[in-house]
């Protein structure tokens, strides 16, 4: 009677540590991927000022909160979307679900190792999926030659393709040049390109670009409140649409139809706390600067702890995501009785209680030896004056990077 629907496996993660937790032990959280960040007390302050506002909003959105969604990314990232290019959802995760069932059957191309949901959903909706293939060497990028390859197995005359910097596992960008050249590809195969930049503003360097800017005509671009502003349980996610005229306008009322007929909006108090999030830019900022400092400075401490352990790592760009390489330790992890990455994660979890993703749930091969870090067992106030410390305030990230360092050096012998 019921189809056979995979759940999630970083939320199944999640629920695992909590149950050992619940069991007495210390369990270093770097499985499930969430802010360590609160949400800032300005937005939660215009939330309980609105919790009565009880009537559905708009389906694609509160026009105001559109309104200074569209503003807050020409600031940032100088797009000219107009509110109406914009719809907000109950989460980018949905909108992007939306998306894929609005679509007819399809070539969906998703770059790997890449975020499982893309799969999953893809996959669910009877698309056509179809990895790109990347590794460490790439950076773990997708890039012409990949993109060339995965394009010689379509078997429908429509394609898709997800780019997602920085990237979940890896949390890595793109270089101006590599984006030009995915670009001048997916314009001459005329690829629909579904850019998840959900992390975007969480880049360390600032210099971030988003994939619209290369290719606005047929860029669709997945973005939200969640990672950024400390707000994943919120729920409030935006997807801008292309410029191709035609393209757009069947797009938008295919997605405000299907919006329509699931979530018919986000909740309305939400968005409106959501609008004072997105409204003043210059605290935005203010905030988006500490959290990136902080992240960078704690991804910095992971990067050298690991590969001073003999992993192989490239240093992070953005969001909160590490995906270490174990395959310097092949032969060690042979002798040890560990084949693949979900044993390698389980072996960790018991002998350091370090809880990471295995890299099978990022779509490489079983016996590949990786795994994505989420350094993110921590809880700070991002929009308060006192100076971050790390002893201080994330002391877990601290023993658990280096418990897992101790672990591979003995193993390593
Ligand atoms: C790469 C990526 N895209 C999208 C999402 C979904 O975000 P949202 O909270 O907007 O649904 C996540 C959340 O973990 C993610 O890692």
């Amino acid at each position: 009677m019921f189809r056979d629907i995979e759940s999630s496996n970083t939320l199944v993660v999640n629920e695992k540590s909590k149950y050992l937790e619940s069991r007495g032990k210390v369990v270093y959280k770097f499985g499930f991927g969430e802010s360590p960040f609160h949400t800032p007390s300005w937005v939660v302050d215009k939330l309980r000022l609105n919790a009565n506002a009880n009537s559905y909003s708009s389906v694609q959105g509160d026009i105001s909160l559109r309104e200074s969604v569209a503003s807050f990314h020409k600031e940032f990232f100088g797009t000219d979307h107009h509110a109406d290019d914009i719809i907000i959802g109950p989460g980018s995760k949905i909108l992007m679900y939306n998306l894929l069932s609005v679509l007819k059957a399809c070539d969906v191309l998703l770059p790997v190792p890449g975020w499982n949901s893309y799969a999953r959903q893809a996959n669910f909706l009877e698309h056509n999926v179809i990895q790109i293939k990347s590794s460490y060497e790439d950076r773990w990028r997708i890039n012409f030659d990949n993109i060339s390859l995965a394009l010689t197995k379509k078997i429908h005359e429509n394609t898709v393709m997800f780019l997602n910097f920085p990237g979940n596992p890896d949390g890595l960008n793109y270089s101006d040049e590599e984006l030009i050249s995915i670009a001048a590809l997916a314009r001459k195969s005329d690829i629909t390109v579904v850019s998840d930049e959900i992390y975007g503003l969480l880049s360390f360097d600032k210099k971030y670009r988003t994939f619209y800017e290369f290719y606005p005509e047929k860029t669709i671009t997945l973005t939200g409140l969640s990672k950024w502003c400390g707000s994943g349980g919120w729920r409030i996610g935006a997807c801008f649409l292309p410029t191709n005229s035609r393209y757009k306008e069947q797009l938008k009322k295919n997605l405000l139809a299907i919006a329509s007929q699931t979530y018919a909006c986000a909740s309305t108090p939400i968005q409106i706390a959501s609008a004072e999030a997105y409204k003043c830019t210059a605290r935005a900022r203010t905030f988006i600067d500490k959290q990136t400092v902080i992240l960078k400075e704690i991804s910095n401490f992971c990067y050298t702890t690991l590969v001073e352990a003999g992993v192989k790592l490239h240093l992070p760009e953005g969001a909160f995501y590490l995906f270490p390489d174990f395959t310097n330790f092949t032969e060690r992890f042979l002798k040890a009785n560990i084949f693949t990455s979900t044993d390698l994660c389980v072996r960790i979890l018991e002998e350091t209680n370090v809880m990471l993703i295995p890299g099978i749930d990022f779509g490489l091969p079983g016996s590949y030896y990786a795994a994505r870090l989420a350094y993110v067992d921590f809880k700070y106030e991002a929009d308060n004056s006192s100076e971050f410390d790390m002893n201080l305030h994330a002391p877990k990230i601290i023993k658990g990077i280096k418990d897992l360092a101790d672990w591979l050096t003995k193993l390593h012998g």
